[in-house]
């Protein structure tokens, strides 16, 4: 499982983080981070929204663009060595040079030069994707917007949106969405984890997105699991994180299996892989003994995915030939 080629979309930067990483990180900055982590060193939290609190504290010590190198580095370093050959990373101004386009620029810099290194080191392709922090509010997110116009290209790809799903409307959002279309990023949204089925409607319909990220509760309203077959819109789906955050009580009850079964475009990815104690062939295989999914299968996911990376045409045609090798 380890060695099949595997491309991610949907993975938080700041939540590849592993704890060691932000704790050395807090100890040099003289930052007291102890309380976000368990006796053995994991971070620690209850609830979803408690996982937003510990998120956003450990992601406080990542304060210079040269922590984003490092850590770019090391989120690609791991993923290469679960297989992955692509991945998608959702990338926050917020935290970044929080919503300055000028240091959001400085950022992203450092990012993309830690991931041409890991590129030519270990052969692993990242590409970026803005992503506004919903709790932040409409008007913070307009900045993260602006910050995304403003590096779109054949790195920056895309614009999304994460946090709190139980937060206002996607609708709220349209003017950033509509910038960042308007300047050729293609649109993902959270939607359909903590947000039942209505929330999977409202990104399609108020916000126009091409991906969901989650996107799983559509699986409670048949009728929607129909539309997202006949559309064709691909499910950015993170079953570890949904069953570490209790949306499902066990790998077995996860509706990964019946919305691939009725059609809908389905693809794998951790997350926040050390918060929710996994990675990338520990999904293959928990999936592999749940469903009693094969190579096949996965190599099939595989290039669902890679189909629906927003990358340009040659990006992806390079990661199918890869997936072919194979
Ligand atoms: N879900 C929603 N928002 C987030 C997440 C997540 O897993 N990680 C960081 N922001
Ligand atoms: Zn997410």
């Amino acid at each position: 499982m380890r060695d099949l080629p595997k491309v991610e979309l949907h993975l938080h930067i700041e939540g590849a983080a592993p704890p060691a990483f932000i704790r050395d990180l807090a100890a040099r900055k003289g930052v007291d981070l102890r309380g976000i982590f368990t006796a053995d060193g994991r971070y620690r939290f209850r609830d979803f929204w408690q996982f937003l609190e510990v998120y956003e504290a450990a992601t406080s010590v990542l304060k210079t663009p040269e922590d984003y190198h490092a850590l770019t580095r090391a989120v690609l370093a791991e993923s290469a060595s679960h297989g992955v050959v692509y991945t998608e990373a959702f990338l926050s101004p917020d935290f970044c040079g929080g919503g300055d386009v000028g240091a959001w620029t400085e950022y992203l810099a450092a990012i993309r030069e830690a991931a041409d290194e890991a590129e030519r080191r270990d052969g692993i392709v990242m590409r970026g994707i803005v992503t506004a922090v919903r709790h932040f509010g409409p008007d913070q997110a307009r900045r993260t917007a602006l910050c995304a116009a403003e590096t779109a290209g054949d790195w920056l790809v895309g614009y999304g949106i994460g946090g709190d799903e139980k937060k206002g409307h996607l609708g709220d959002f349209r003017w950033s969405f509509d910038l960042a279309r308007e300047a050729g990023l293609r649109i993902t949204a959270h939607a359909g984890e903590w947000g039942g089925p209505e929330s999977v409607r409202e990104a399609l319909d108020d916000i126009g997105v091409e991906r969901i990220g989650h996107g799983v509760r559509a699986a409670e309203d048949p009728a929607l699991v129909e539309r997202l077959a006949a559309e064709g819109v691909v499910l950015e789906v993170c079953p570890g994180s949904n069953i570490a955050l209790g949306l499902y009580p066990d790998w077995s009850l996860h509706p990964i299996r019946a919305l691939r079964e009725a059609g809908v475009k389905v693809t794998i990815s951790t997350d926040d892989p050390p918060f929710f104690g996994t990675d990338m062939t520990r999904e293959y295989e928990r999936l592999a003994a749940a469903f009693g999914w094969t190579e096949a299968d996965f190599m099939d996911l595989a290039r669902t995915a890679a189909e629906a990376a927003f990358c340009t045409p040659e990006t992806r045609k390079a990661v199918l030939d890869r997936l072919e090798r194979q």
